[in-house]
């Protein structure tokens, strides 16, 4: 395994000055100071990391990661990528910020190149924002614009579907944990059973549209991310197409963690074993678009959901921010002149291959697509596990109880697989005499409600 400490420690990139440095410390200097000074809504961190570089990641103290999350799927083309830090320093030595009253060639280049990329047909539009929540929030409030032949308040939405932390993004989240300290959230949200086709006929049946009124939207993620990298059974999509159109319904496809490659084509609703060839009405993007920069994107298809919002029902001071839209043109770019399509492809089939068949009685199975993957345990140790691996040089995510997620850059290279397969061959974690007593927790999904551990925590 070729998991080396980096020799020379953390140096400071070559750009920072006495303006702009934080300063210096080791990881339990770091650690303290964050305890002080910031917020605890996650935690204490892990590690305080200084740079990163490639698929690679150094912390205070001079320790190299393999980085298997990539920021919880954002990090697409790796750290500090020349292209990318090129385009977005470009940018911002050029036009760094107007407000929605202009327009920027960035901007509107970034909105043909999504809307080129979604496929989608005439009249389609792009609404832009600063991250996945904001993008689901404005779905959200597309859906309530969606009246039909009357005011329609019903938005159905899967149980376990994580969609965001604002408050309408959180009305659209199933787990109780985020939702009932916030209570009451935007209504009208109904949670139908996961991938279960008869009980989404039903919240469209005629006696629930008498109950309640015609259904505004269906939101569903492609591949359930936060609640353990679950995936929809073929089949799903295509019958909830069927039913929105059948119900004047917009289809909400909340791509944020698997779009933009993540899962092997530029959205994961365009594989036949997903999609099965549908055409959404509003697809959401964020997370990887930008490589690390914060940007997020609504994609309406077809003038109908493009002109939903009309002018001044929606805005925001930073969506579609030159820099922003200049960092996702360049993420799109280099995913495009570097096939890393075909990349995750390759490299998710040899993490996938290679760790279900090393044989390891801890490992259950690996599910998922492309490079958005979950391990699945034997056991409920993932928070061992995810400790384990951080002190063997890897960065993983404990998402549940009895499954890792890895969700690494899109250039991880098939070496770096193999050091990752080798490290799933190997770890162990000693068996509990007092849990063993209670018996290893079922193979399949996993339980979004019980990952409230700090270190299965999700974005
Ligand atoms: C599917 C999905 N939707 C929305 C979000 C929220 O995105 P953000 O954290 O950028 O607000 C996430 C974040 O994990 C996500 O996985």
């Amino acid at each position: 395994m070729n998991q080396l400490d980096h020799p020379t420690g953390a140096p400071a990139p070559a750009t920072t000055s006495a303006v702009t440095a934080p300063g210096d410390g080791s990881v339990a200097q770091w650690t303290d100071r964050y305890a002080h000074a910031v917020m605890d809504t996650f935690g204490p961190p892990q590690r305080v990391l200084v740079r990163g570089e490639g698929a690679y990641v150094w912390d205070a103290d001079g320790k190299r990661y393999l980085d298997l999350l990539a920021g919880i799927a954002v990090n697409a083309l790796g750290h500090a990528h020349p292209t990318l830090t090129a385009a977005v320093s470009a940018q911002l030595g050029t036009l760094g910020h107007v407000s929605n009253f202009f327009g920027t060639p960035t901007q509107i280049a970034l909105a043909e190149r999504l809307l080129a990329l979604a496929e989608a047909p005439e009249g389609s539009r792009v609404f832009f924002t600063n991250s996945g929540t904001e993008a689901n929030e404005a779905a959200f409030k597309m859906a309530r614009r969606n009246r039909g032949d009357g005011y329609r308040t019903r938005v159905l939405a899967l149980q376990g579907g994580f969609h965001g932390r604002s408050m309408g993004a959180l009305a659209l989240t199933s787990k109780a944990a985020y939702r009932e300290p916030f209570e009451p959230l935007p209504g009208g949200v109904e949670f139908v059973a996961f991938d279960d086709v008869p009980a989404l006929e039903e919240a469209f049946s005629p006696a629930a549209v008498a109950e309640r009124g015609e259904v505004a939207a269906l939101v569903v993620e492609p591949v359930q991310g936060e609640a353990g990298v679950r995936s929809l059974s073929p089949g799903y999509l295509v019958a909830a197409r069927e039913l929105t159109a059948r119900h004047g319904a917009l289809l909400v496809l909340d791509e944020v963690q698997t779009g933009v490659g993540r899962t092997g084509s530029w959205f994961a609703y365009q594989q036949q074993e997903v999609g099965g060839g549908i055409v959404p009405d509003v697809v959401t993007l964020a997370k990887g678009l930008g490589g690390g920069f914060p940007v997020g994107a609504v994609v309406a298809y077809g003038e109908r959901a493009a002109t939903l919002l009309g002018r001044g029902q929606h805005g925001t001071t930073f969506g579609g921010n030159p820099v922003a839209a200049a960092a996702a043109l360049a993420t799109l770019g280099v995913i495009e002149r570097d096939d890393l399509l075909q990349n995750v492809r390759t490299v998710g089939g040899l993490l996938r291959d290679g760790i279900s068949s090393a044989g390891n009685p801890l490992v259950a199975g690996v599910r998922g697509r492309g490079l958005l993957l979950a391990v699945q345990l034997t056991r409920p140790v993932a928070a061992d596990v995810a400790r384990a691996a951080l002190d063997a040089g890897f960065v993983v995510n404990a998402v549940a109880p009895d499954a890792i997620r890895l969700a690494p850059p899109l250039i991880l290279t098939p070496d770096q697989a193999r050091d990752v397969v080798a490290f799933f061959a190997a770890v162990a974690v000693p068996e509990d005499p007092a849990a063993a007593a209670t018996g290893p927790s079922a193979p399949g999904a996993a339980d979004p409600a019980s990952t409230t551990a700090p270190t299965t925590r999700s974005s």
